[in-house]
């Protein structure tokens, strides 16, 4: 009943909201009104002054037509007689009240016989006269004249010249104006009145049809509507407002940072819990030799995407304690404030046995989904004792993110391929928590995911989700393939969405990014100095050109190919050779499992083959730094380099490519890219390679090495520009809108659960 009159109240926020205020008709009206008048008024007044001044020469015309054939005679005798003569006619001419004066001008421009009434300042030489009438508006003395000259035998003996007065035709279009202006304004004034009077009566029917829907909605007297017309306009007002929340997440531009994340939430998830479920910790705590204890933070692109997040909009990080002094940090409730400098939300560890570990992290997780999900043609192993850990862990974390609960809705932000059972295990404990899953790696298609032995399972697990969120459009695609070939189910392409039981998850993209600006540059040194400092670190030579790489040693990342590249290069362009180095900085990772351990001896091997080929005593081409690097390292190595490579064999997105377009702010530097790392469908400014090729590679280092400046920074500022805008804070953004969107979805459907039976099929076609 609560959720009933939560929802009904937001309809009633929704429909008094957008619902006009009259005074805004009444303002419009009258701008709209005084916008009018301007313009008529002055049209009026424009017209009817050039009617009077049609109307002034039409009377002249006709005098002077009358008395022609009389002035020319006189005209062409010179003696005073005829003069005064002349005079006694114009003296006669001019009782008409419109005209002021006549006289003649002669060929040889001296005025004859004008009236006394002609203005003194009047000179024939000023007045235009040809071969027909012309007319010519003058003013003299502050008087508006107008002055017309009729030629008298074709100008032979000179021009009838006539002056209007034209105060008349003034006085004339003043007058319009004014009957216009009182006309106009009682118009406008009568017409608003209407308005405002009609948007009175239509917002009292609005407020009356709403109270009357909520009572009868509370009564259970509302029939259910079958079409959309036939809904309570107050319900398609909140629709409305729903399809206006989805295109303000679709189509406006955002600049994220960490407080316009922080007012999202609090706009659009007031007092939402947040919680997030991940295997890798985002802080390590680990004894010392010697003793004390420091802090790590992992080599994991999940972490550097969620913890900036988190930081932002605070709550509870769930994940496995898996430091030597993890245990040592906590409180009673397994918990530790973070970050340790500053701490903003808490982190929950979880405690996991030797054997949970091997079978759940190292078994199932990293020799089952990890080469099932990347194709790097490394065979996936799939025990049954595995999947049991594997099970039991999901079991151990969904547990833990029940008890952290406060509410009966959080939202649980659930990372990565470790926990994919988790998602339907919290929805049949906690129904109304809004699930938002983040597959941080990539999805194959039906044919490989048909591999794993309990793939109906693992996609049961996940569209316990409400939202299912993957890189890439293609890796949705494939999900939605799988769930097809593999499960009963309903997908609705359109929407974007996947219907199991009942209950949907809507599966979308959302590429990751990392926080911008990064946190790592600060007290950053500039990049000549950072140049120096790995030069000396690593005993580079002064001119010794850089190349990088640098993440975990893990076979997808195709380490081992871009050292054949390097190889490749020194053979084609000798030229590089003692004025080239390339530095890899890799961190030990999942040690346990043979594989890793196979490719970090090959890595070893294959680097000491090519140094001994090409080097010299004082010059190495490879530099092989196998450690864990903090990000202050790995940013001075990105700042010290011409360029870095990501030369991924398959890769979700892949954050070092990111990270290292964000460690340049001199817009310098080169970026090669493999074609098959989600990240090169956005960074496309950089080389972007086939990293099965080595020839390929090679080239595209070679092109690096002698690339122009100007060129450089043309494509660095392109890729800066986007990983600006496209921030991890735009990501969790975008996913954390979406699960906005869809809590206010599941308020409309409940709130017209009891009455309105036909309301969620109409939502869900609109809001598809
Ligand atoms: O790429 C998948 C992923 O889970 C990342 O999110 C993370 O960077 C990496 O693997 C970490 O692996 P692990 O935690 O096993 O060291």
């Amino acid at each position: 009943m609560t959720s009933l009159w939560r929802g009904l109240a937001f309809v009633r926020d929704q429909v008094l909201a957008r619902v006009p205020r009259p005074a805004v008709f009444i303002a419009l009206g009258a701008i709209a009104g005084a916008g009018v008048l301007l313009t008529v008024s002055s049209l009026v007044g424009v017209a009817v002054e050039t009617w009077s001044r049609g109307d002034v020469q039409l009377r002249a015309r006709i005098v002077l037509l009358s008395a022609k054939g009389q002035i020319e005679e006189l005209a062409r005798d010179p003696s005073p007689e005829a003069a005064a003569e002349l005079q006694a006619l114009f003296a006669r001419l001019i009782t008409d009240e419109r005209l002021q004066a006549v006289g003649i001008c002669e060929p040889d421009g001296r005025m004859r016989a004008p009236t006394s009434t002609m203005p003194s300042r009047l000179l024939c030489a000023s007045i235009r006269r040809g071969k027909a009438e012309t007319t010519m508006p003058i003013r003299i003395d502050s008087q508006d004249l107008l002055v017309s000259a009729f030629p008298l035998a074709d100008g032979v003996l000179g021009h009838v010249v006539i002056v209007h007065d034209l105060t008349y035709a003034k006085a004339r279009s003043d007058k319009a104006r004014v009957y216009i202006l009182v006309a106009t304004v009682v118009a406008a004034l009568l017409v608003s009145g209407a308005v405002a009077v009609a948007m009175l009566v239509l917002v009292r029917n609005w407020r009356t049809a709403l109270r009357t829907t909520l009572e009868d909605l509370r009564a259970g007297r509302v029939d259910a509507p079958h079409t959309e017309a036939a809904l309570p306009a107050e319900l398609r007002e909140a629709l409305d407002q729903y399809d206006l929340v989805r295109r303000t997440i679709d189509g406006v531009h955002i600049d994220w940072t960490p407080e316009t994340l922080q007012r999202a939430l609090g706009a659009e998830l007031p007092g939402a819990e947040v919680l997030v479920v991940s295997n890798r910790e985002p802080y390590i705590h680990n004894h010392i030799e010697g003793g004390g204890i420091n802090v790590q933070i992992p080599a994991s692109g999940l972490v550097s995407a969620i913890e900036p997040v988190i930081r932002a909009c605070g709550g509870t990080w769930i994940a496995h304690g898996s430091g030597s002094a993890d245990r040592d940090t906590v409180d009673a409730a397994d918990r530790i404030a973070v970050p340790p400098d500053a701490p903003s939300y808490a982190l929950r560890r979880i405690w996991l046995t030797e054997e949970q570990q091997d079978g759940y992290y190292y078994g199932f997780s990293n020799e089952g989904m990890w080469p099932l999900c990347h194709i790097a043609f490394v065979r996936p192993a799939f025990r049954e004792s595995d999947w049991r850990y594997y099970r039991e862990v999901n079991e151990m974390f969904a547990d833990a993110v029940v008890r952290e609960a406060k509410t009966r809705d959080p939202i649980v932000l659930v990372q990565d391929y470790h926990f994919a059972l988790l998602p339907r295990m919290v929805r049949k404990r906690l129904p109304k928590a809004t699930i938002v899953t983040f597959w941080h790696i990539p999805w194959p298609n039906a044919e490989t995911f048909g591999i794993c032995p309990w793939k109906e399972e693992i996609i049961d697990g996940l569209l316990g989700s409400s939202i299912l969120g993957f890189h890439t459009d293609f890796h949705c695609n494939n999900f939605f393939e799988t769930v097809d070939r593999f499960v009963e189910s309903r997908i609705d392409r359109e929407r974007r969405s996947a219907t199991l039981g009942g209950h949907e998850t809507l599966v979308r993209p959302y590429p990751i990014s990392i926080e911008w600006p990064p946190s790592a540059l600060a007290g950053q040194k500039p990049v000549p100095a950072c140049g120096a400092a790995v030069r000396s670190r690593f005993g580079l030579g002064e001119g010794v050109r850089i190349g990088v790489g640098i993440e975990r040693f893990d076979y997808t990342k195709g380490i081992v190919d871009r050292m054949h590249a390097v190889d490749a290069l020194l053979q084609n362009h000798p030229e590089w050779l003692g004025r080239f180095t390339f530095i890899q900085a890799a961190a030990p990772t999942r040690s346990k499992i043979a594989s890793y351990r196979a490719l970090q001896d090959e890595a070893v091997a294959l680097a000491d083959e090519i140094n001994a080929r090409h080097g010299t005593p004082d010059w190495r081409p490879i530099v092989l730094s196998i450690r864990h690097h903090d990000p202050a390292e790995v940013f001075e190595l990105f700042r010290a380099a011409d360029f870095c490579v990501v030369s991924s064999l398959h890769d979700g997105m892949n954050l070092v490519a990111k990270e290292f377009v964000a460690a340049r702010d001199d817009e310098r530097g080169v970026l090669v890219l493999s074609t098959f790392a989600g990240a090169s469908r956005e960074l496309v400014e950089g080389l972007i390679v086939n990293p099965y090729y080595a020839y390929d590679m090679a080239d595209a280092m070679n092109r690096a090495l002698t690339m122009p400046v100007a060129e450089q920074e043309a494509r660095m500022r392109q890729m800066r520009a986007l990983v600006r805008t496209r921030n991890v804070y735009r990501w969790a953004g975008q996913m954390l809108l979406d699960a906005a969107q869809l809590r206010r979805r599941e308020a409309i459907e409940t709130l017209a659960a009891g009455n309105l039976a036909a309301l969620p099929r109409l939502l869900r076609r609109r809001m598809g």
